[in-house]
């Protein structure tokens, strides 16, 4: 028993679920303790066992709901609570925006001090299921055993890993986060597994031959890449796999094998052999196009990726006298989306395939106007600055780093720099509003626009608009 505290780890306790926390939690009180509930919906009354107990608050998992919030709703997916994926598929879609809207507020006000945030009603996702253009299957040889699942004759599962155990992968023959294509590619690729006994990967013993399936779908152009990540390469059951599937879904644009002999269990490899097709499929996002290759990253909502990129277009005013820093500009999809309002673009990314697709995509829209720059921001904006004198001063820097936020040296460099305006795109409010507080020394804060990309999960997304204080005027 901890101090100050009558409860203990595993006591039973009922309680009345109050507010949405962090990362898919919420909040109850056991007088002036506070419990963060795994499990729950703001509304429920609930049994729960405490899984932890510290002196400030505790933990508990869900043990029975007594009485059901009225912001409930029935799952879709038979795997809901098995997988790792949607977390929030048992809440009403109003009411998961009212929470993401909430946490955006919150972070402004509770974690960065802000009064009156500038915030905007978030913007909803158009498709709440099938939305995601990108899927990330992992290949097992054990079956986890959830709600009586069971092993089969040959031991071959695909699926999605199961929370907290990243070693356990669920077997899932529908997901609803994808289309019903890629749910047909997904049982035709464990199906011929199966039927061709062929054999998983295994981390410990550094043996087998399957490891990962990639699914990629363009929402506007209607075109599918397969990325199979095996250990080995192997020709001959590559080539009888694309016969298979073409013979399955003869819609598939391409298949590509990645080859990943390292033992790290990611999907990328040391090489990547172009099974079928050109490597690629190309979306399309408002004017432009943009080439997807196997590991390439991309939004993975297209339909909301170009809500989010009008956001950033419309907040940016843009004139034709404007030069615009796009910093973390991955592929260049920002860069690229702005680069036909403004006069130049200067994208920095620190990975080399995304600096190389943003020039690959640049040229595909014929936008002569980006030029993109691979490097650490840290470095880039400090010691190896060099290319900056070729370009005249920006009057717009638009942020879009990745969930940890800015290096704290590229927040006072972007500072130095004094662009009239800054539009910060980020996927992680906490982070956000910590680094916008920062830069609010020298800038106002005059927009918070939340958006959501992805229904069903607990993460959200923010664009932040600041203009310089002498300047001010939106
Ligand atoms: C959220 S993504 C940006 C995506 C891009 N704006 C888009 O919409 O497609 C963040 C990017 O920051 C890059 N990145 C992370 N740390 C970096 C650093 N220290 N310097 C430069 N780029 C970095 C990542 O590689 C990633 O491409």
């Amino acid at each position: 028993m901890v101090e100050n505290t009558p409860y203990q780890r595993g006591d039973e306790v009922i309680l009345e679920i109050e507010t949405a926390a962090f990362e898919g939690k919420s909040i109850a009180r056991l007088g002036s303790f506070v419990v963060f509930v795994e499990g729950a919906v703001p509304g429920d009354r609930v049994r729960a066992r405490l899984t932890k107990i510290k002196r400030n608050y505790g933990e508990a998992q869900v043990t029975e709901i007594l009485t059901p919030s009225k912001d409930r709703t029935e799952p879709r997916c038979p795997y809901f609570g098995g997988c790792g994926g949607c977390r929030w598929q048992h809440v009403t879609y109003e009411t998961q925006l009212r929470y993401k809207q909430q946490h955006v507020l919150d972070a402004f006000e509770r974690i960065a001090g802000f009064r009156a945030v500038p915030l905007q009603p978030i913007i909803g996702s158009q498709e709440q299921y099938a939305y995601r253009n990108k899927m990330e299957f992992s290949f097992a040889s054990e079956q986890w055993k959830w709600k009586g699942m069971k092993e089969t004759l040959v031991p071959v599962y695909l699926g999605l890993h199961v929370p907290q155990r990243y070693d356990k992968v669920l077997d899932i023959e529908t997901c609803y986060l994808q289309s019903e294509r890629l749910n047909r590619l997904l049982s035709a690729t464990r199906d011929f597994a199966r039927s061709h006994q062929l054999t998983v990967y295994n981390s410990k013993s550094h043996t087998g031959f399957l490891r990962f399936l990639v699914l990629r779908e363009t929402k506007n152009t209607n075109q599918v890449l397969i990325n199979l990540v095996t250990s080995d390469v192997n020709d001959a059951i590559v080539s009888t796999y694309v016969a298979h599937i073409r013979s399955v879904e003869p819609t598939v644009t391409t298949i590509v094998n990645t080859v990943n002999r390292r033992k790290a269990q990611i999907a990328t490899g040391d090489e990547v052999r172009v099974a079928y097709g050109e490597g690629f499929i190309e979306e399309r996002i408002g004017d432009f196009r943009f080439a997807i290759s196997a590991e390439s990253f991309f939004q993975t909502n297209s339909l909301q990726a170009e809500k989010l990129y009008s956001v950033v277009k419309r907040l940016g005013q843009f004139s034709p006298n404007d030069v615009v820093y796009d910093l973390y500009c991955g592929t260049g999809s920002i860069s690229i989306y702005v680069s036909n309002c403004v006069a130049n673009v200067i994208g920095i990314e620190v990975v080399e395939s995304a600096i190389r697709d943003a020039w690959k995509n640049a040229e595909l829209n014929g936008s002569k106007n980006c030029v993109f720059v691979q490097g650490d921001l840290k470095e880039r904006l400090t010691t190896s600055n060099g290319w900056m004198e070729q370009y005249p001063k920006p009057t717009v820097i638009i942020l879009d780093p990745p969930r940890t936020g800015m290096h704290p040296k590229v927040v006072d460099r972007v500072l130095e720099i004094a662009p009239d305006r800054i539009i910060y795109v980020s996927c992680n409010p906490t982070t956000q509003a910590r680094d916008v507080k920062l830069l609010s020394r020298e800038y106002e804060l005059l927009v918070v626009q939340p958006v959501d990309m992805f229904p069903h999960t607990y993460h959200v997304e923010s664009v932040a608009y600041l203009v310089r204080k002498h300047h001010s005027a939106v």
